[in-house]
């Protein structure tokens, strides 16, 4: 018997044998990968298990098909010269005199199991325990149960307790739909299922617990994304007597670990930034850093502009590198109309050539371009370039360090929207591939305490309502006069961090509320009434009055960097049984619909579709 691999059944795995087990009579288990004839009597076997591929020189007479359930015991041989396949990592040796014990047959697979073909996903997903059995879906969820492993661990060694919370409890705050659960104790009365632990954690703070985490089950009613499902799990933290900071580098530590565990990559500090400076200079509070091509402020050189086009509270571009040669006129005019579907009256281009050379912008240069020159003897041309001043092309080519060959992109109108649609079209002109081996963590901090006003004028949380103010602005909040009203209230930042990784949301938390007479103002401004606020949160409040401690905590949603971590795009890749987009499970086909008597208990009727 060999190492840990081996259980009654076996004694290794097949991808693990190498050239060093030559002579050893081993037991491998295994589902036949491939079946080709070598001869009447031989037939090479490819036996695949978990840790890879094994070829057996089998007595052809046995009727073995692909994905047959089999047993073989024989000895580890050294290919013989020249026959090694490199391509394999047991490319060099296979198991001769094979004896081979039958132990499932298996229908034809509903699709194959090569990694190159490409099968629809709700087939895939019906047959998931097919899917499961490819190299990609085993080292997604071994790569996943490792992520957990490295983050309990670093959990652990900074003092966390894993404490579980409910699942069938009241709703929570986080803003997204219940999903709900009939009571049939209590007919008409639901449960919730919790969009996440929130509130619980908080109580077990109030409770001295000091540090609690919990890879935690959400479940939220939300329309599906590549980046989002009903069921998701988040690593949840919460700390007591524990700052911003501290918290930041708790959660750091974790993720630093999981990234090393998973990616063998130690991904450095992570950087910070304001929630103000990502807007301004990346146009998303989830920048990914991994390339440049900031905004740059313009409006200041458009303040007393004659182009009518530049006429506006904001003024911001962006520089592609080398665009004016390698964007064709056609996909030039594919991105305005982009940018006008995104919100913005439009998309300002000009291209940048060498100055002295107006006109020499490449083919379909479409105007003279009165375009001055900056300080590294560049000028604006084609576009827009023939409404801007000597004075403003000087300043937009300083501004954006635009070079020969550049192409340069202009948006203006009010600044969210200018933000908005050059921040996504910084991601479409320049974003790399997910999967291109770089983690840049990056942690945004100060976010606004509403991001922005409802119609009728009520801020609206950019976090849930439990998130304590910036310190400095606190104090305004509380007047006794009352606190400011409409547009000054959106200049209120709050103590809410997001942590950010290549673009992606990947968890969010804040410092939380613990004074009862804040968190009433609070409500009162996102107008919650008192009542609402007893019946909602109530148990809350009434911790808050029997001592609560200063708290603050964090989520990272674990789908995300799992995904992040071994370059998927889509989470659904690496979660076992994961819904499609439309939220059916084409294995289990659920939702489905429920007997009437079943019903009847619950006290429940079906309405026929609106
Ligand atoms: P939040 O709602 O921002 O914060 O969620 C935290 C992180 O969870 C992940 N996430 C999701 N992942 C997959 N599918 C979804 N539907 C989904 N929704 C969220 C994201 C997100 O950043 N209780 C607070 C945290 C706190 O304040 O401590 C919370 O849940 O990666
Ligand atoms: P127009 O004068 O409306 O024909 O616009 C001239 C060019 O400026 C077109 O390429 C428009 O897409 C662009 N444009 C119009 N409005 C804006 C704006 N607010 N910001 C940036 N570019 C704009």
């Amino acid at each position: 018997m060999t190492g840990i691999d081996a259980t009654t059944m076996r004694t290794d795995l097949c991808g693990r044998l190498g050239p060093d087990d030559a002579g050893r009579t081993v037991t491998v288990c295994g589902w036949v990968d491939r079946r080709r004839e070598h001869s009447e009597h031989l037939a090479f076997i490819d036996l695949r298990d978990h840790a890879g591929v094994l070829q057996c020189v089998v007595d052809g007479a046995r009727d073995l098909r692909s994905e047959y359930v089999v047993r073989i015991t024989g000895t580890v041989t050294l290919r013989p010269e020249g026959t090694a396949n490199p391509a394999l990592a047991t490319g060099e040796i296979e198991l001769q005199d094979c004896e081979v014990e039958l132990l499932s047959r298996a229908e034809p697979p509903p699709f194959p199991l090569d990694e190159r073909a490409d099968v629809d996903e709700t087939l895939r997903l019906r047959h998931r325990y097919v899917d499961l059995r490819k190299p990609r879906m085993q080292r997604n969820l071994r790569a996943r149960a490792s992520v957990n492993r490295a983050i309990r661990r670093a959990m652990d060694a900074q003092g966390f307790v894993e404490v579980e919370t409910p699942m069938l409890i009241a709703s929570t705050p986080e803003g997204a739909r219940d999903f709900v659960v009939p009571s049939r104790k209590e007919p008409g009365s639901f449960y919730a299922l919790p969009q996440s632990p929130q509130i619980f954690k908080q109580l077990t703070m109030v409770g001295g617990v000091d540090r609690y985490y919990q890879i935690a089950r959400c479940l939220r009613d939300e329309d599906l994304r590549a980046d989002r499902q009903f069921e998701f799990s988040q690593l949840d933290v919460e700390a007591s007597f524990a700052t911003r900071d501290d918290v930041l580098g708790f959660v750091t530590r974790a993720v630093a670990e999981a990234t090393v565990e998973v990616a063998g990559h130690d991904p450095g500090t992570f950087d910070r930034m304001t929630w103000h400076d990502a807007m301004e200079r990346f146009g998303s509070d989830k920048p990914d850093t991994r390339f440049g091509m900031e905004l740059a402020e313009l409006t200041p050189i458009f303040a007393d502009t004659r182009a009518r086009v530049f006429q506006a509270p904001c003024v911001k571009g962006i520089c592609l590198t080398g665009g004016a040669v390698t964007l064709p006129r056609s996909r030039v005019d594919e991105l305005v109309a982009t940018c006008q579907r995104w919100g913005a009256k439009g998309l300002a281009w000009m291209r940048v050539v060498a100055s002295g050379a107006p006109g020499s912008g490449g083919e379909g240069s479409d105007s003279s371009g009165s375009g001055g020159e900056g300080s590294g003897g560049s000028a604006l041309d084609g576009g827009v370039a023939k409404f801007l001043s000597a004075a403003e092309a000087a300043g937009v080519i300083d501004a954006l360090d635009a070079r020969p060959g550049d192409m340069v992109f202009l948006v203006a109108d009010e600044r969210p929207v200018v933000r908005h649609v050059l921040g996504l079209l910084r991601l479409g002109l320049g974003r790399p591939p997910v999967n291109d081996g770089r983690f840049n963590y990056l942690w945004v901090v100060d976010f606004p305490l509403f991001e922005g006003l409802s119609a009728e004028g009520e801020p609206i949380p950019s976090h849930h309502p439990f998130t304590m103010p910036h310190e400095d602005d606190l104090a305004a909040l509380m007047s006794a006069a009352g606190p400011p009203t409409g547009e000054v209230l959106l200049d209120v930042r709050s103590q809410a961090y997001d942590l950010v990784l290549n673009g992606w949301e990947l968890g969010s938390g804040s410092v939380r509320i613990h004074r009862r007479e804040v968190q009433q103002r609070i409500f009162e401004l996102l107008g919650i009434a008192p009542d609402e606020a007893q019946e909602r949160f109530g148990f809350l409040l009434d911790a808050f009055r029997y001592g609560a401690p200063p708290h603050a905590g964090f989520a990272v949603g674990l789908d995300r960097l799992a995904a992040l971590l071994v370059g998927e795009e889509n989470i659904r890749e690496v979660i076992a049984f994961p819904k499609t987009q439309s939220g059916a499970d084409p294995l289990t086909g659920a939702p489905s619909p429920i007997a009437g008597a079943h019903l009847q208990e619950l006290g429940l009727r079906v309405l026929p579709p609106a």
